[in-house]
Parts: C-alpha cells; structure tokens; sequence
C-alpha cells in the first residue's frame, strides 16, 4: 500500500462488509421474506433493511466522520469530503421472487471524485472492485471490458423503472436495440449490469432512471476496465444524471447514434401488429 495512494486502503475493507452484507442477504434468500411496496411497483424487504444497518454501521465504526447516502436510510452527514453512496439490495424484485440476481453495491467518492467501488453478488460468489486509476477486478483477477468492434454483432443489456412506468420510454430503444444486436437482457441489477460490461460478458448497458447508489460503484468498475461510460447524448457521466450508457467503448459511437435516432423518431424498427399477427394466425 503506497501513501501516494491512501485511497487503496478502502476497497480490502469495503469488500469485507460486501460480503458480510452478502451473507446476510442469502440467509434471508433461503428463509424468503415477505414484500412490502415503496411503490406502484417497488419494492422492498426486511433483507434490504437489515444489510442497510450492517453497511452503515460497518462504515460508521471505521470511517466515523463519512457522510453516507443509503437507498433505504437517506443521507446522512454533509460535511465529510468522503461520501458512500449504499445499495444494500440492488435487484430486490428479484430477490423477492426467488428469482438468484442481485447484488450489494458499495461506492466512494471523495471530493466529489469516484474513487473506490465494490459490487458483490453473494449467490455466484463474485465480488467486482476497483480504485480509481488502479483497474478493475472480478475475485482478485483484472477484468477488462470486451473487444466487440460492431453494434451488429454486441450483447447488451437494459432496466426499467420500478416508479412512473407509463412515463418511461425505453422500450422503443428496447426494440430498437434488439433488432440490431445480437440481443438486450434485463437481469435486474444495475449494478451487476456494469460489472457486466466490465467484465466483457455485456458489450454495453443502459438505463433512465437510475439513482446514485445503483451506479456509484458499477461506473468505476466499468471505466477502470477500459469501458465508456456517458449520458445519452455523450456528455460525462455525472452521479446526479440518472440516466447512464455503459460500453466497452469501441461501439460507444454506434449506441450514441441510435439513441440520437430514437430521440428523434428516425429509422425506428416499428414491431408487427398484435392484431395483424392475430388474424393471420387464425387463417
Ligand atoms: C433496481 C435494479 C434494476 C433497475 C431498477 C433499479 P433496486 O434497483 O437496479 O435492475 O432496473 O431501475 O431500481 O430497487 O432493486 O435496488
Ligand atoms: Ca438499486
Ligand atoms: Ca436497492
């Protein structure tokens, strides 16, 4: 550990509470737990609760003047130049219905700067870190973004928001994405969908909606494994931008130009007709 370096005396530590969130998680997985609703469609559970506490309390006994933004306990402190940002529970639909994709995701950032991050999903035992300007890693080995040079030949992946669904426009750039891809999965954990494209297995990845602690950590994994990461228009990536597309870098350009056709109605893919479909199939 170099003192030019102090910030790599936070991801050993910060992977150590990931997983004992983690671990904590799985208990409450294997026993299920019952779904209380933030929302039309978001939910939470004991489990996301719990693991909160555990984070925050972990943080506060090694870093007591820290200020720290958790999903499920707000902000608190506001006067640190280091500030956590927690996802005790990220993919909690998931988790709620049994269905193994989630993950604890942990960011830091200092003065403002991202500067360690750790995403940990407890059901594969895989744990994604990196420190700023030190490279990514998936359990201890470096992890680097994939070479797909085409968006013809890439995988990606996407969400959709849990609140004010029927504002949300992403399925047109659902549909415009598959017809063009080798195809566009929707794992439920944003935060794994970075590590995702970190580690080469999503050529790209992108979402509306998202809040600070679903991409704290996931952003820096991407970026510290060579990968791109902006608005929708191109513009930097900023914690408070919600919206968030991830690449391996090389096909970056191509992804800006759908989304600017998508925005602007060009060559949009318009899917077969239900009921077209439904007559012929009936003749
Ligand atoms: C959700 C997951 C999901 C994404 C949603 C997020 P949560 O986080 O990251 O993949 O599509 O937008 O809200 O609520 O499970 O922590
Ligand atoms: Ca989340
Ligand atoms: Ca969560």
């Amino acid at each position: 550990m170099s003192p030019a370096h102090p910030q790599l005396e936070f991801v050993p530590a910060i992977i150590e509470i990931a997983q004992e969130a983690g671990s904590l998680l799985l208990e409450y997985f294997h026993r299920r737990v019952a779904v209380e609703y933030k929302g039309e469609a978001d939910l939470v559970t004991e489990a996301d609760r719990a693991a909160e506490l555990l984070i925050v309390w972990r943080i506060r006994e090694r870093w007591p003047g820290h200020d720290i933004l958790g999903e499920e306990s707000g902000s608190s402190g506001s006067t640190s130049e280091y500030r956590w940002y927690v996802d005790p529970l990220d993919g909690t639909t998931n988790f709620a219905h049994g269905f193994p994709v989630f993950s604890v995701s942990l960011g830091l950032e200092h003065k403002g700067e991202r500067i360690a991050g750790v995403v940990y999903d407890p059901t594969r035992q895989e744990c994604f870190s990196a420190e700023r300007g030190r490279g990514a890693f998936l359990n201890g080995t470096a992890i680097h973004v994939s070479k797909t040079t085409r968006l013809a030949e890439s995988l990606l992946s996407t969400g959709f928001p849990s609140q004010k669904r029927h504002k949300n426009p992403n399925i047109f750039f659902y549909q415009q994405l598959t017809m063009r891809t080798h195809g566009v999965r929707r794992p439920g954990s944003a935060a794994l969908d970075l590590c995702y494209v970190a580690s080469g297995r999503f050529d790209g990845f992108w979402e509306f909606n998202l809040n600070p602690w679903d991409t704290a950590a996931g952003v820096l994994i991407a970026q510290e494994a060579g990968g791109q990461v902006t608005d929708f228009t191109g513009g930097a990536f900023r914690i408070s931008s919600e919206e968030v597309l991830a690449s391996n870098g090389t096909i970056h350009g191509e992804l800006l130009q759908q989304f600017a056709d998508v925005f602007a109605g060009r060559g949009v893919e318009v899917p077969a007709s239900p009921a077209e479909y439904a007559k012929a199939r009936q003749s």
